[in-house]
This record gives structure tokens, sequence and C-alpha cells, in this order.
């Protein structure tokens, strides 16, 4: 069996998009499972940049099966743009899948999102409609792909849900309604070109694996966000950790081998909370142009700040992490020293666990420790041996810090500058 689960370990931005590209060529499926279009992967393949939303970064690969899963937050708007934004280059796209559970976004999901981003709830949200099409599933008035499919049912269920969205637009916000008959005809459309695509992938995905094939969960923002065990209420409202995968996929625990946890040398963030490495200093300026830490989706800029290994060691707690995948270690080329936070100070007291609560960790200072760092351009290098010395501490460090050992380790956005240190589609 060989089944990967891929995990953002931080607050998302890790560079996922890459290393589920560079996973996915040995890969059989690659298979999105919660999130939507508020994610935003880059993945970088010769001269072409792509920018991939909700369609698996195993997309670029023409022999891979491409499962958007029941967990994922489906907008067809976006996914049908992204589909012929492929096909215009070439991308085959004929091996996609996406679950007829899936949940869609409609339009005034995307406008409610706003409503609350610009009114009393500040959390920094994408706008792409995350949390209210998240909150109508759980309220069990949302609409999965199945039943956009059903010419019968469709029309009536969204009459009345737009009847109810629309007493709320007005009532709540002043802001005019959605027309229910143009609402049909846009979302007709999307039924129609969506079809073919449509299956029940939980059962696909389990019998790949039954048949051995390689399986890669490709997850989304980074556990720090998850809806359960991140910086609530600043977080997004699906399950990135390695157990949404299961839920989001439809696959049992019992059939996952691996779960590599996705960590940028440095910590980012986009949007509110709070963030205790966090840097307001020149480094933190240098750190944000060097990685080109700006939103692939929003084009906002990044919070930046130094590696945290309390968050590091919460990631491999609450994802089961067995592997790490190391990335951006180019980005701290050519400074004298680097820090990397061990504890956290609150109030007198050392806390070594993340903390529970959004205030204390808003009074946590990072309790450092020094490293030196490395004079050389290390975006050339190849075998991890052939890192400077400080490089190799830096990294050993952060292996030392978790307690989970690295698999691969990135040094630039394009394909050919990830090392692989150990093989993550191998036996444990
Ligand atoms: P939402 O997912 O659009 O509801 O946004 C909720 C929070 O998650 C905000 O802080 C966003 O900035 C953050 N977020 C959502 N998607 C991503 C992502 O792909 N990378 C980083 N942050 C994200």
């Amino acid at each position: 069996m060989s089944t990967v689960v891929l995990v953002g370990a931080q607050w998302g931005d890790e560079g996922k998009g890459k290393i589920t590209d560079f996973l996915a060529e040995k890969a059989d499926y690659v298979v999105r499972y919660q999130g939507g279009s508020n994610a935003g992967h880059t993945v970088v393949v010769g001269d072409h940049k792509f920018q991939l939303h909700l369609i698996p970064s195993g997309i670029l690969y023409p022999d891979k099966v491409s499962v958007v899963g029941n967990g994922v937050a489906l907008d067809p708007m976006i996914l049908l743009q992204e589909i012929d934004g492929l096909r215009d280059k070439g991308i085959d796209v004929s091996k996609l899948k996406i679950s007829s559970r899936a949940h869609i976004v409609m339009p005034y999901h995307k406008e409610l999102d706003s409503l609350q981003e610009n009114g009393s709830r500040k959390i920094g949200t994408t706008k792409r409609g995350i949390g209210p099409l998240y909150a109508d599933k759980i309220s069990r008035t949302g609409f999965r792909v199945i039943d956009l499919l059903d010419g019968d049912v469709f029309p009536e269920k969204l009459k009345a849900i737009v009847e109810e969205k629309n007493r709320i637009l007005d009532k709540i916000y002043g802001r005019p309604a959605f027309v229910f008959e143009d609402l049909l005809e846009q979302f007709r459309y999307y039924a129609e070109r969506l079809r073919p695509m449509v299956a029940d992938t939980s059962l696909l995905i389990n019998q790949a694996i039954d048949e051995g094939k390689k399986v890669l969960f490709e997850g989304a923002q980074g556990t720090l966000l998850d809806i359960d065990h991140g910086t609530y209420p600043y977080v997004t409202s699906s399950h990135p950790v390695s157990g949404g995968a299961c839920v989001g996929a439809g696959v049992g625990p019992t059939k996952i081998n691996r779960v590599i946890g996705v960590v940028k040398a440095y910590t980012t963030r986009v949007g509110e909370g709070p963030f205790p490495t966090e840097l307001f200093d020149d480094i933190g300026e240098l750190i944000r142009e060097r990685g080109d830490e700006y939103g692939t989706t929003t084009g906002r800029p990044r919070r930046c700040g130094w590696l945290d290994a309390v968050i590091l060691r919460y990631a491999a707690r609450i994802n089961g992490l067995t592997d790490m995948a190391i990335t951006k270690l180019d980005v701290l080329d050519g400074m004298e020293k680097i820090k990397i936070c061990v504890a956290y100070k609150y109030r007198g007291q050392t806390l070594s666990e993340f903390p529970e609560s959004l205030e204390v960790l808003q009074e946590c200072e990072p309790i450092y420790i020094e490293l030196k760092g490395w004079q050389q351009d290390i975006a050339g290098i190849r075998r991890f041996e052939d890192l400077p010395f400080a490089a190799q501490e830096y990294v050993n460090k952060m292996v030392e810090l978790s307690g989970v050992n690295h698999s691969l380790l990135a040094v630039g956005p394009g394909r050919a500058q990830t090392m692989v240190t150990r093989d993550v589609f191998a036996p444990l």
C-alpha cells in the first residue's frame, strides 16, 4: 500500500503545490480533500508558471488521475476557468474526476463571505465563499454536485434556498436579491459541463488503493488554519490536517501509510491572528521579498517570521507526521544568524506546547536559539551532503526539534530544485 497524505505544517503557503507536483510524478492518483479556491498552489514547469486553486497539482502530468474529493468546496465557475486555462496551455485534463458528494459554492456564499468580512467580523478570509459554504453544508442546506446534476430536484431546492438567502441579504445587509431564474440557467450550464467528470470518487480511490496504486492526498491551507486544531477563529472552515483526508476523500485511516508535513524553513501567515515569531524589521522584509511572500489567490503580502518549533511539534502531533518536506531553505541564504523559536514565554512561565487560547498565544513571546547562517547561494545544490555545513546544521536542528525526519528539501521553485533524502512511497 502506498498512500501518502501531504499537509501544510504551518499557516499554509508552505510550498505544498510544488512538493505535490514533485511527488505526483511517482503517484498514480492525486486527490484534493478539503478547502476550495481559497487555496493557491503555484507550480513552475520549465518557463511556465501554473497557479492552481481547485484542481490537484498532479494535473500537470498527463497519465495521473486527478481527483477533487467530497470534502472540497467546489466553485464550478473557478473550476471551469481553470480547466479552460490548462487546456489553452496544452494540458490534458481528461483524467480529472470530481466527487458527486462535493458541495457547490454558490454566488451568495461569496457575497456573504465579503459582506461578513467587511462588517464586524474580520478574519481576513480570501472571500471565496468558503465559510458560508461549509456553514450551509453543516446546516444541511447546501448543494452537492449530485444534486446539481438532478434536473428535477435542483430547481425546486434552489428556489427555496435563494428565497431564504435573499431575505438575509436584504434584511441584514440591504443588498439586492439574486434572481432565481438567472442562477438556474447559470448552474444548469455548469452541470452539463461538469457531468462527464463526476464520479463516486471514494469508490475510485479505494479501488485504486486495493490495486496497489500510489495515491497522494494533497492538503490545502495548513495545520494552524484547521477549524478544530488551528488558531480559531482565525482559521479556514475545513480540515487541512491529515485526518481531513479520510473524511474528505472517503478513505479509512487504516489505508494511509505516510503523512508528510510540508514545512517552510521560516514561518508566514496571511490574514489576521496572533503570530509569535512575526518579524517587523528588515529581516522580515527581506524574507518577504526573497521568498516572494505574496498570496497566490489574493496578492496580499504575507506576514513573515522565524521558524517556530513549537508549531512544528504541534503539527507533528496533530497530523502524526512521518516525514517532513522542507521548502524555501534558499531564502535564508546570506543571513549571518538564523533564529528558531523553541518555546514561548508567557507571564513568566515557559510554555513548550502550543496554547489553546488565542489570548494566551497573543501574549506569548518566543524563546529563540540562534544558529549560524551560511553565506553561499544554495539554489543550485542537489545533494544534502553538498549543502554548506551551517545549512545542514539548520535542517538537522529542525529534525531534532520536531522529532520528524526529512524526505525532501527544496532550494528553489523549479522541479529540479528538490532533493530527495528518503523515498516517501516506500514502506516505512
Ligand atoms: P478562508 O479560507 O477564505 O475562509 O480564509 C480564512 C483564513 O485562512 C484567512 O486567514 C486566510 O488568509 C487563510 N487562508 C485560506 N486559504 C489559504 C491558503 O491557501 N494559504 C494561506 N492562508 C489561507
